[in-house]
């Protein structure tokens, strides 16, 4: 079977208020999605990369990976499941019924090789998909509406979901259609793939895989990869 990446970068990037969408801010030496992109392309194991853009996106034919062979474009969907779910159906014809897809956000450009690597064995050797996540550091509370504490959650079962996330193509393409049609509210893959029944296993990753989310995340991106490098 062939692994395929999804990289959904479709967003505007809002919260973070910058004039260029997120994913296109500099990262010391390049674009955060082509740190996000670099990572991927360094794992011989997956053959074809697409990459889910805005309709009106100016910025990713401006940079060098674009051209790589193993980069495709498409264009993505109003919300990142959607994107997700296009680019999904773009490959749908090419994919083979044993194919696996991986799917991971532009916006994380500090993904380890070992993370990956590991992420791919631990998926193919359970036959199971999975996903890369971190235990829970902080106190977790439960408020009501009137944003008062109700209780204290019990963190040792609590991780936070990052990307890569890796399931079986076919069944991740019918779970997020699904979804779509019964109007779950999809925030990853994984919680479509727990809405259709499906297993999800937790693989742990490296706390320097952080979604670029705010201003400073910049500047810890950047320490991180410098760490990765050394
Ligand atoms: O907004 P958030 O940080 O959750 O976005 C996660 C990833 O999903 C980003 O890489 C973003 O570009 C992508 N996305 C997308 N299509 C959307 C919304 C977000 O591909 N409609």
């Amino acid at each position: 079977p062939r692994l395929w990446a999804v990289v959904p970068a479709a967003g505007k990037g809002s919260r973070f208020g910058a004039d260029c969408p997120k994913q296109y801010l500099d990262l010391g030496n390049a674009a955060v999605i082509e740190h996000s992109l670099h990572a991927l392309l360094a794992e011989p194991r997956i053959a074809t990369v697409v990459v889910a853009l805005r309709g009106d996106d100016s910025h990713f034919q401006q940079l060098a990976v674009s051209r790589n062979s193993r980069v495709r474009a498409v264009q993505g969907g109003a919300e990142r499941a959607d994107s997700v779910e296009l680019a999904l159906a773009s490959i749908a014809q090419d994919a083979g019924e044993r194919d696996w897809v991986l799917v991971h956000d532009a916006a994380r450009p500090c993904l380890s090789g070992s993370d990956l690597s590991r992420l791919i064995e631990e998926c193919l050797a359970r036959d199971c998909g999975g996903i890369l996540a971190q235990p829970m550091v902080d106190t977790v509370k439960r408020a009501n509406d009137r944003q008062q504490v109700v209780e204290t959650v019990d963190r040792t079962v609590l991780w936070r979901a990052q990307t890569p996330q890796m399931f079986p193509l076919a069944d991740l393409f019918s779970a997020l259609a699904d979804c779509r049609k019964r109007g779950v509210l999809v925030t990853d893959e994984a919680s479509a793939i727990e809405a259709t029944g499906g297993h999800v296993a937790i693989i742990q990753g490296s706390h320097r895989n952080i979604k670029i989310t705010h201003r400073e995340d910049l500047a810890l991106a950047e320490f991180f990869l410098n760490e990765l490098r050394a």
